[in-house]
């Protein structure tokens, strides 16, 4: 059930007392009661609200008066760049969520951009946090592009943070990007490791992220920013030439064409499987977490690796062709993922296993 400052006040004032711990009996008690009138999954998210807190429903004028304030306050979550890769697997992970995105999809009910009228977009909702998951994500386009980069990843984040602050919205989550690090001074890489980003994307990212941190400590939003490594899922379109090196190699190892190696391949990454950067967010979500959270597996993989994985999952007799390097390809990355395990984050990707089950089935 989703929280924001103003409902926790009407629950605490007019209908809910915390009581020493009840047993499970009581709740199940008012669930059914509930199920009477009340559609099960309201009621489920009811429950899932009081149990935890271990709050009593103490008559049955409250509980009406509750539920009715469920029913009118109709919280929700904002997950920006809801047609994105990560945004889509969020709206479909996080409950009593509303996507917005520049991009009309299934996922997407507000069509609209980051940058526009915020008010007159969200007029209809109650937002009590934000998931600002939406942004110009490619290195390459930065470079040439850098002014339509920052347009995007920072006034596009300061006109949600604005929208936070004068709408009292509790939390924000930005989706940072391992990108604001550069260059490894060592590994793994821990959340206080030197940021010099090496590129324009990098550094918008960055300012985004310093942003959404000074508009918590300034105005008491919890703000928590999650900094994905090397991201993977099916919904990464390998035609934008601007995709990432996994889609790029499983399209082409599927049309039976040479995989092109950048550079001598001995390049590392982190690759995370995008369920668990929902994951990490969920909690952060749940949680009420604050500060900053590296999301990645821990473990590094070569381009040299993935590539032979990728061919022998295809079963093709397809070949590696090695090219230049590409300007300002960072050498070693994967990260130190203790913080984001310290709120229970547990990865789960096994480059090799979701390799098949995404892409070879
Ligand atoms: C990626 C992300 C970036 C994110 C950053 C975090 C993408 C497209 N970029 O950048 O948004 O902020 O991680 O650290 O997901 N390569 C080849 N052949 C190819 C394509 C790539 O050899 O056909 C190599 C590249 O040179 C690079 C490595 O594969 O060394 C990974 O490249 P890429 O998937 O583009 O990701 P990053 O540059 O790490």
């Amino acid at each position: 059930m989703p929280e924001s400052r103003g409902y926790t006040i009407q629950l605490e004032h007019t209908c809910v007392r915390k009581t020493p711990p009840l047993d499970r009996s009581h709740y199940i008690l008012v669930g059914a009661c509930l199920e009477s009138f009340l559609k099960k999954d309201v009621v489920t998210e009811f429950l899932d609200y009081i149990f935890p807190k271990n709050l009593c429903i103490h008559s049955h004028n409250h509980m009406v008066n509750v539920i009715t304030m469920i029913y009118l306050t109709h919280l929700m979550i904002l997950i920006t760049g809801s047609s994105g890769q990560l945004g889509s697997y969020l709206m479909e992970g996080v409950k009593n969520s509303v996507g917005m995105d520049i991009i009309p999809s299934n996922y997407t009910e507000i069509v609209g951009d980051i940058r526009g009228d915020l008010e007159n977009m969200l007029g209809d909702y109650e937002i009590n946090a934000i998931i600002h998951a939406a942004a110009q994500v490619s290195v390459v386009k930065s470079v040439e592009n850098p002014k339509f980069d920052s347009d995007n990843n920072v006034m596009g984040t300061i006109n949600l943070l604005e929208y936070a602050r004068k709408h009292d919205v509790g939390q924000f989550i930005y989706i940072s990007s391992a990108a604001i690090y550069g260059e490894p001074q060592y590994l793994p890489i821990d959340e206080d490791h030197p940021k010099q980003p090496k590129s324009p994307y990098g550094l918008s990212k960055l300012t985004g992220e310093r942003y959404s941190l000074l508009y918590g400590e300034l105005y008491g939003i919890k703000v928590a920013s999650v900094r994905p490594f090397n991201i993977f899922s099916p919904r990464q379109d390998p035609s934008n030439p601007y995709s990432g090196v996994i889609s790029i190699f499983v399209d082409r190892a599927k049309k039976g064409k040479e995989l092109i190696i950048y550079g001598d391949g001995t390049q590392t990454r982190d690759f995370v499987n995008v369920h668990d950067v929902v994951q990490l967010i969920k909690l952060a979500l749940e949680k009420k977490a604050e500060g900053v959270y590296n999301c990645g597996t821990g473990r590094e993989t070569s381009i040299n690796e993935l590539a032979r994985i990728i061919i022998s999952l295809s079963g093709k007799d397809v070949g590696i062709k090695y090219g230049a390097p590409r300007a300002g390809d960072i050498k070693r990355s994967y990260a130190d993922i203790k913080r984001a395990k310290e709120i229970g984050y547990v990865p789960t990707t096994n480059l090799k296993e979701d390799l098949r089950r995404f892409f070879f089935r």
